[in-house]
């Protein structure tokens, strides 16, 4: 059986990506072989798929960290011939073995889990890491005590995956919701998922003094690099900034003074679990939970397989607004 998979390749010092045919012997073992149906778009998955960064660890391999699908074969007895399952949040797959970005993808069966009850097989691929990655923000904010009256909150890159997700899930439990974005021109869009106001990237603090005027009872950071110094100038006193992202640079500058004077926290968020082990975020995003994104069919959309290269290359330019996801023929 021939099949397309998309392959990374190392190749004269960059890395290279193409759709080439496949068959199962090319894949890497594993004991459940899975027609693939939807699979996600992460920042990660773009910078794996347009060369950049560190993301694929093993060449030439098969990127993509989630996907859909039905069981077409398996030889572990967990799973039978036409399971609707999904792999997801490990550290392995299209990373050191062959990924999602395939019509067919070959994992071993402890990485496979049945799509629970709440979900199906396309919006648990497009909920995936990126909702469930703003869950755990969220979750986090409340455990510290950041409840709706203490005041807005701050969301960064703000248009993206994630960070749609946070403003939709955030507003729903009636916090207040500032929106920074680099495309000011999508503020309908952000208003319409949640944003009570959209601001610009810039204009997070007005200045540049280590404490500038207090505004964010909290924030959500998926970029870090300046945006984060810049929240952590402004935040209000016990004021928490959950980060998870890098897409404006894996590295920031702040001073003392924000921790020291206004005691603010800095939370790290790390979403990349596998679906058995998501626990309350998770479950509180199935269909009837508190935290499931009420403006799901905005904020996702699909794109065909052979459209996924230049769409990485938009996510990478910063041109995309919410949440990909390929469907398969
Ligand atoms: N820690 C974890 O477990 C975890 C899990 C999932 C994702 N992440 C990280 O979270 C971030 C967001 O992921 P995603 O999948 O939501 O990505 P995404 O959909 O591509 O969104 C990224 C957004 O960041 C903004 N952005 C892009 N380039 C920028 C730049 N140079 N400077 C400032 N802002 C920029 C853009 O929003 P605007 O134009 O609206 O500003 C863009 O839409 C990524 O860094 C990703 O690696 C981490």
């Amino acid at each position: 059986m021939n099949f397309n998979a998309m392959r990374v390749y190392r190749e004269g010092g960059k890395r290279v990506s193409r759709i080439v045919a496949q068959t199962l012997d090319d894949l890497d073992p594993g004991e459940v072989v899975i027609k693939s149906r939807f699979a996600a778009v992460n920042y990660k998955d773009a910078r794996a798929v347009s060369g950049i960064g560190n993301v694929i660890k093993r060449f030439p391999c098969v990127p993509g960290i989630e996907v859909s699908g039905n069981v077409v074969a398996s030889t572990h007895t967990s799973f039978r011939e036409g399971d609707t399952v999904t792999v997801q949040g490990g550290q392995e797959f299209g990373i050191r073995h062959d990924g999602a970005y395939a019509e067919y993808v070959r994992v071993p069966a402890s990485w496979v889990m049945p799509i629970q009850p709440g979900f199906d097989a396309r919006d648990v691929v497009a909920l995936g890491i990126a909702a469930y990655t703003s869950a755990l923000a969220v979750e986090e904010l409340i455990r510290r005590g950041v409840t709706p009256d203490k005041g807005p909150i701050a969301v960064t890159g703000a248009t993206g995956g994630c960070s749609s997700f946070a403003i939709d899930m955030l507003s729903s439990l009636g916090y207040t919701v500032v929106a920074s974005t680099g495309k000011t021109g999508e503020a309908s869009y952000l208003k319409s998922i949640g944003a009570a106001e959209v601001i610009g990237r810039d204009a997070i603090a007005t200045g540049d003094k280590p404490l500038e005027q207090q505004r964010w009872a909290g924030a959500i950071d998926a970029v870090g690099g300046k945006p984060l110094d810049a929240l952590l100038r402004t935040m209000k006193k016990r004021g928490v900034v959950c980060a998870f992202g890098n897409a404006a640079g894996e590295t920031f500058t702040s001073s003392i003074y924000p921790f020291i004077l206004r005691s603010v926290s800095l939370a790290g968020i790390n979403g990349n679990h596998p679906v058995a082990s998501r626990g309350s975020a998770w479950a509180r995003m199935a269909r009837g939970g508190d935290l499931r994104p009420r403006h799901l069919d905005k904020i996702c959309f699909e794109i065909p397989f052979d459209g996924l290269m230049e769409y990485c290359g938009q996510v990478i330019a910063g041109n995309n607004r919410g949440r990909a996801v390929v469907r398969f023929a």
